[in-house]
C-alpha cells in the first residue's frame, strides 16, 4: 500500500528500481519496496531517443507484464508524456485505465506547483501519486537537456514544487538530478519520502533504471549510475560464444540431441 511506503520516512531507506519485464520484475520484486513501470522503458527498451514518444498502450502493455512478476512490492506506473498535463479530468481518464487494465494500483507524475491541482484532484478521487520534480525528463525540451537542476535560484522554485505536491496529497516524491544539499534540504522539509536519483545520500529512498544499475544499457552512462553488474558484456561474450559453437559444428552436442531410438531401459534392481 502507497501509506507503507509514505511510513517508512525516516525509519528505514525505500528502495525502488524499475521493471519493464516479468522475469526482471520477479528479481526486483524479491528485493525492492517499490517496483516502477518507468516511461524509461522507452529508451532501455524500444530505442527511442527520449521518453517523448511512450504511448498508453506501450505503458499498459508492460505494467500487465510487470504485474505478473509481483508478488510483495508496491508497483507504480509512468504516466507517459500526453496523458496528464492538459487537465485534471484528462489525467484521471487515462490514470483510471492505467489502473484498470494494468492492475498497477499507483501513478507517476512529472512536475511541481503546476501539477498541484492534477496530483489533489487524482488523490481525492482514489488515485495514488507519486510526484517526481527536478529533471523531468518528459521536458527535456523546455528544460535545455539532461541537466543538474536546481542550483542557485532554481533552489527555491525546487523546494517550492516538493512542498506543493507533498501538500496537494502525493505518498512519495522523486527527486531526479538536483544537487545533494538541496535534495536535503527538500527531503527536511516535507511530510512525504523523498525517492532520489542523482540526489545524493540524503534522500528517504534510491531509485535506478534496472538496466542501467545492470550494465545491460551502455548507450550512455550518467555520472548518478553505478553499475552494480556488467551484464551486457556477459550478454555478448555469451552470444559470441554460440556463433563461434555453430559456426565450429559443436552446438549441440549429443546432450542436447534427441536420439532416434530410446536406448533400452536395463534390468529392475
Ligand atoms: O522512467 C523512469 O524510469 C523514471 C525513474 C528514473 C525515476 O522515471
Amino acid at each position: 500500500m502507497p501509506n507503507a511506503i509514505t511510513a517508512m520516512k525516516g525509519q528505514s531507506p525505500i528502495v525502488v528500481l524499475t521493471a519493464y519485464t516479468t522475469p526482471m520484475a520477479r528479481i526486483v520484486d524479491a528485493h525492492c519496496d517499490v517496483t516502477l513501470v518507468g516511461d524509461s522503458l522507452a529508451m532501455v527498451i524500444h530505442g527511442l531517443p527520449t521518453t517523448i514518444g511512450v504511448t498508453m498502450e506501450m505503458m499498459i502493455l508492460h505494467g500487465k507484464a510487470v504485474m505478473r512478476g509481483l508478488e510483495k512490492s508496491l508497483p507504480v506506473i509512468d504516466m507517459p508524456f500526453g496523458s496528464y498535463e492538459e487537465s485534471p479530468a484528462q489525467a484521471f481518464r487515462n490514470a483510471s485505465r492505467l489502473m484498470g487494465e494494468t492492475g498497477i494500483p499507483c501513478v507517476k507524475i512529472e512536475g511541481g506547483q503546476h501539477m498541484a491541482e492534477t496530483i489533489a484532484f487524482l488523490v481525492a478521487r482514489g488515485v495514488p501519486v507519486m510526484a517526481h520534480i527536478g529533471l523531468t525528463p518528459q521536458s527535456v525540451n523546455t528544460l535545455g537537456g539532461f541537466r543538474v537542476v536546481g542550483r542557485d535560484a532554481e533552489g527555491d522554485k525546487l523546494m517550492a514544487d516538493a512542498k506543493a505536491v507533498a501538500d496537494a496529497g502525493a505518498f512519495a516524491v522523486v527527486l531526479e538530478k538536483l544537487p545533494e544539499g538541496l535534495a536535503k534540504r527538500i527531503t527536511d522539509s516535507i511530510s512525504i519520502p523523498t525517492i532520489g536519483i542523482g540526489a545524493g545520500i540524503n534522500c528517504d529512498g534510491q531509485v535506478l533504471v534496472i538496466d542501467d544499475m545492470l550494465g545491460l544499457f551502455t548507450d550512455f552512462h550518467p555520472k548518478f549510475v553505478k553499475r552494480f553488474a556488467q551484464l551486457g558484456d556477459e550478454a555478448h561474450a555469451a552470444v559470441a560464444a554460440y556463433a563461434a559453437e555453430v559456426r565450429a559444428r559443436t552446438f549441440p552436442a549429443p546432450e542436447h540431441s534427441f536420439p532416434d531410438v530410446l536406448p533400452a531401459k536395463g534390468p529392475r534392481a
